[in-house]
């Protein structure tokens, strides 16, 4: 299928400007003013005035994920069919290995999950949640054989995905050996553990409870810590769902030693703020971890995405529905973790960010999709618009105005945490390997598309 998309406003990290785009196949096969005999192309599309992006990447997402007693709601087919009508084509997802039990055997149940049943691109991180000789043992191969370079960790959830610090180092140690990254949940899980059950004690039940029990100090702390094993080790770190100004500003002192501590942040803590556990149980739709935090905290993280030390915009999408938030109707420490937005991220940035003047067109690309693949091995496959690359695009119309609402979305969760939000800048139009997947508000494929990426060892990075 060789397909011939004329006078496209073609935006990377680095560019802007218009030409034709030839996709042949899955790839792009060619850019510029194309003169190309029409008898040899098999669909022509003029979308003069649109604005066409790489296709979004989220290397931060939890589908059907058991957790906290209950399963993220959102399958592997519902999460990565509204992965493409928000403008993903690639997410990571994260295995999660049972404490006692190898790391292969949390992928085998993983892969029974997500097999066959995707539609957008995937791979995988694993998260360590017991290291010992024998896990040791299983690094190497997952980095040199099935693709997945990057391992997290949890610095908290004490008591159930958390390691301590000498777990740490040894897998640090490790994963550098081998050419991977770590990936870390960076809070001070004892500090975290101690004031969930002083609040308790106390009689304070409430989701605003969740969030005093996890004040900015505890990411701080912890973000600096994990910063000096990193550079101790030599191990290069991936900060996941960085939300404040003491942890950016703990990364700030790291880069001055020039070692490698990427950083991603997720759109609601760009965007939302911790006025939001005010207002009794309605609170817990955004009850996530680490929580909401400040206003102040909002300008910063805009700052760090301007100032290269937020490298990455993701979502951390790990929906419940209503019925599982009520768990913790009486305990705020016992809602399900997580909320949902895997379908709104690229839309909110964009209009968020590009349309307000907070970034360029050009950083919304690099945060929202080329800095996730060059950093986790996937560039330049994905991430950009390029000769020889994945035709994974992503076409807006910048003026259209819509709003957000449960009522429309395809995520499988019965409410939004962006419920009447006006966005402006619309999808229109998504291809993913050089096929049309979404087309006006239509997704044309089915689950099964979607395949599984393995991941490169990167050298270089950014
Ligand atoms: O609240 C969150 N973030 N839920 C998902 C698990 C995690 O910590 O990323
Ligand atoms: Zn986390
Ligand atoms: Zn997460």
């Amino acid at each position: 299928m060789r397909t011939l998309l004329k006078n496209a406003h073609i935006v990377t990290a680095v560019d802007n400007y218009i030409a034709d785009i030839l996709i042949d196949g899955e790839t792009i096969a060619a850019i510029g003013k194309l003169s190309i005999e029409e008898s040899t192309i098999d669909k022509v599309i003029d979308i003069q005035g649109n604005l066409v992006t790489p296709g979004g990447i989220d290397p931060h997402v939890h589908l059907e994920m058991p957790f906290m007693g209950t399963f993220s709601s959102d399958s592997y087919e519902t999460g990565t069919r509204a992965a493409l009508y928000g403008g993903t084509t690639t997410l990571i997802d994260f295995v999660l290995q049972t404490q006692g039990k190898s790391l292969q055997h949390a992928l085998d149940d993983w892969n029974t999950r997500a097999k066959d049943n995707t539609l957008c691109d995937y791979s995988f991180h694993m998260a360590v949640t017991d290291y010992n000789n024998e896990t040791k043992k299983e690094i190497q191969h997952f980095i040199e054989n099935e693709g997945i370079t990057s391992f997290k960790t949890f610095m908290a959830y004490k008591g159930a995905l958390m390691i301590d610090d000498r777990q740490m180092i040894g897998l640090m140690q490790e994963v550098k050996k081998h050419g991977g990254l770590i990936n870390v949940h960076a809070t001070n899980g004892d500090m975290i553990d101690y004031l969930i059950a002083k609040h308790k004690a106390e009689g304070k039940l409430a989701p605003l409870y969740h969030y005093l029990s996890q004040p900015e100090v505890t990411e701080a702390e912890a973000s600096a810590r994990f910063a000096d094993l990193a550079n101790y080790t030599g191990c290069p770190g991936y900060i996941v769902h960085l939300t404040c100004e003491g942890a950016l500003n703990a990364v700030r002192n790291a880069t001055k030693r020039n070692q490698k501590v990427f950083v991603e942040t997720c759109i609601q803590y760009l965007i939302l703020d911790a006025s939001l556990y005010e207002q009794n149980f309605e609170g817990a739709k955004w009850v996530m971890s680490p929580p909401l935090r400040e206003k102040k905290d909002q300008a910063t993280l805009w700052a760090g995405i301007n100032q290269g030390l937020v490298q990455v915009v993701a979502t951390d999408h790990c929906p419940f529905m209503w019925e599982q938030k009520l768990m913790g109707k009486d305990d705020f420490s016992k809602i399900p973790n997580g909320h949902p937005a895997i379908e709104n991220r690229m839309e909110l940035l964009f209009s968020e960010g590009v349309q307000k003047g907070k970034i360029t067109l050009n950083k919304f690309v690099e945060v929202s999709s080329t800095n996730a693949a060059k950093i986790f091995g996937m560039y330049p496959k994905k991430g950009t618009i390029a000769v020889g690359s994945d035709a994974d695009l992503v076409i807006w119309n910048e003026n259209e105005n819509h709003t957000i609402s449960a009522t429309t979305h395809h995520m499988n969760v019965d409410y939004s945490g962006y419920e009447g939000w006006e966005c402006k800048g619309k999808i229109k139009q998504v291809f993913l390997r050089g096929s049309l997947v979404i087309d006006n508000n239509l997704c044309t494929i089915n689950k099964g598309f979607g395949q599984f990426i393995k991941r490169n060892k990167v050298k270089n990075f950014i």
